[in-house]
């Protein structure tokens, strides 16, 4: 028996050994860490489980047969996040860069497939360079796998990539199918390809941050949802937003203690609203003001900075925000606030999650880019899915809401349950100074009387609540307290919709 515990231990050992001292010791040099460090910051301390951390690869070409790292590049199990379930593979570059094999694909396949029969979240940590190689046709397979389990999963369970090292070829579409994904700056890159080929097929010149850094992700792509400074930030923050979310489709939100008093008024929200309806504001500051203890776990807070959206939590129970920014471009809807607020939204309708719109917009975003861009179709994304979503829908204008994006931000119209104003809500077709321009243009002596009249008229909340467009205007003050009643009062709603098997929306 003592030799074979023996022998057991000596297996283990070179499996947690991975690519050797040499290739660790490289990993750290560059800033990162290794495969199973990542997991034990990411996991309860003590809570992990592996799996098949003897598999090898059965490659007989290349010299591949004598070349054999047990567990084979990629660390796979399941442990606990704040004593919750999660299951969890994280590859590992020092074992042939972290490169998929087909045994390596199986064993990624197994926790996939154990997260969706349990209803556990599936967390996946990236840090490898595409197919094995050597492997040729089994690898794409491999791959094939793995995506066929995003698809199944997708609205089931929450999956999360965390990209913390090259991410290309095979493994750009497994993220690009997950829920979520994250990236660390500096040290991590993602494209379908490098560098190399790009200069070989269009002549361009760049380099791996230029082409897939986390900046150009979070900013400009909108591929990622968020862009942390290092190993150690990003997965504490992984942390943080498994805490906001259901386990699964099956689970109503999470529900952590709140030492926060549902009634608490907040006086300084009278005044948010600047005297001049051109000056902005900074719409987080009403969420963080409304938002248990202030708590707001931001999704893709650089791309379509316009719109703001994230999770927070009501007397415990998370919630997910979505909100016009007027600090910038005016809060205006454009193809990329669109499509972010969008899948937001359908994340929160998948996962149980209530709505909390705050609407602040002076409509969509007018323009060549815009149109070319395809504005109609991602415009539509949004009213869609706020069309779609049968979770409990909260909306409070808070000063603009103008023209079709009146209707789409959360309208009672597209079905939210519970639609509230400000005071200084102003709710028209258009703002007054165009609207006068149009239908007065006979009278170019009169526009100020004119504009004065329609602002008399129409800027203001009280004609939509004649109409029970709104079910009440509250003050500013009140806002958290009147969205927790809003959301107590929702919380047994049940909708049923014409049977279909599934939409299509318009992507
Ligand atoms: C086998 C690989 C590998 C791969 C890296 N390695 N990528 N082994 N298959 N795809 C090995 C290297 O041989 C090396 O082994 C070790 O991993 C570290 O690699 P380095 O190149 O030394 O590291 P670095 O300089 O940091 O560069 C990382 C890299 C580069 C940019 C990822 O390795 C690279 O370009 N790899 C190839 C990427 C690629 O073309 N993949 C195929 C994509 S096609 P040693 O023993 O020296 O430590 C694809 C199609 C799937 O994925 C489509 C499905 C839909």
């Amino acid at each position: 028996m003592k030799d074979i515990l023996e022998r057991l231990e000596a297996k283990r050992a070179a499996a947690i050994d991975g690519g050797g001292t040499k290739r660790r010791a490289n990993q750290h040099a560059k800033g990162k860490l290794t495969a199973r460090e990542r997991i034990e910051l990411l996991l309860d301390e003590g809570s992990f489980e592996e799996f098949d951390m003897f598999v090898e690869h059965r490659c007989a070409d290349f010299g591949m047969q004598d070349n054999k790292v047990p567990g084979d590049g990629v660390v796979t199990g399941w442990g606990t996040v704040n004593g919750r379930v999660v299951y969890v593979f994280s590859k590992d570059f020092t074992v042939f860069g972290g490169s998929l094999s087909m045994a390596h694909a199986e064993k990624i396949v197994k926790v996939q497939d154990m997260a969706l029969q349990n209803g556990a979240p599936c967390i996946g940590i990236f840090d490898a360079g595409g197919a094995r190689i050597q492997e040729g046709v089994d690898s794409l397979a491999g791959y094939a796998e793995i995506f066929m389990r995003n698809i199944w999963a997708s609205g089931v369970i929450p999956q999360i990539s965390v990209i913390m090292g090259p991410c290309a070829g095979g493994d750009v579409y497994s993220p690009a199918m997950t829920d979520f994904i994250f990236m660390v700056r500096d040290t991590s890159y993602m494209y379908v390809t490098g560098p190399d080929v790009v200069k070989t097929v269009t002549n361009e010149t760049v380099t791996h941050d230029e082409l897939g850094g986390a900046r150009v992700h979070a900013a400009k792509s909108g591929v990622v949802d968020g862009a942390f400074e290092n190993d150690f930030e990003t997965l504490a923050q992984m942390r943080r937003l498994i805490d906001f979310l259901p386990l699964s489709n099956k689970e109503k939100p999470p529900h952590w203690p709140s030492f926060d008093d549902p009634n608490r008024e907040d006086p300084s929200l009278d005044t948010l609203i600047p005297d001049n309806p051109n000056k902005p504001y900074d719409m987080k500051e009403l969420i963080e003001k409304v938002a248990d203890e202030g708590d707001f776990f931001e999704i893709s807070p650089d791309f379509g900075k316009n719109i703001v959206v994230g999770f927070g939590r009501l007397d415990g129970s998370t919630v997910g925000f979505v909100a016009n920014q007027p600090m910038s471009l005016a809060g205006v809807l454009d193809i990329d606030a669109s499509r972010k607020a969008a899948r937001f939204v359908r994340f929160c309708d998948a996962f149980n999650i209530p709505i909390v719109t705050f609407v602040d917009v002076p409509g969509f975003l007018p323009g060549l880019k815009q149109e070319y861009g395809g504005l109609i179709k991602h415009g539509a994304k949004l009213l869609f899915a706020y069309g779609e979503a049968t979770v409990p829908k909260v909306t409070v204008v808070t000063r603009k809401a103008y023209g079709g994006a009146y209707d789409v931000m959360g309208s009672k119209h597209l079905r939210a349950d519970i639609n509230y104003a400000w005071p200084s809500a102003e709710i028209a077709v258009m703002g007054a100074k165009g609207a006068v321009e149009i239908i007065f243009r006979g009278e170019p002596d009169k526009i100020a009387e004119r504009t004065k009249e329609y602002e008399d008229r129409f800027a203001n909340p009280f004609v939509a609540a004649s109409r029970g467009y709104l079910d009440d205007v509250i003050k500013p003050r009140e806002t958290r307290r009147r969205i927790i009643r809003a959301l107590k009062a929702l919380k047994t709603k049940e909708v049923t919709r014409p049977a279909k098997k599934h939409d299509n929306i318009p992507l």
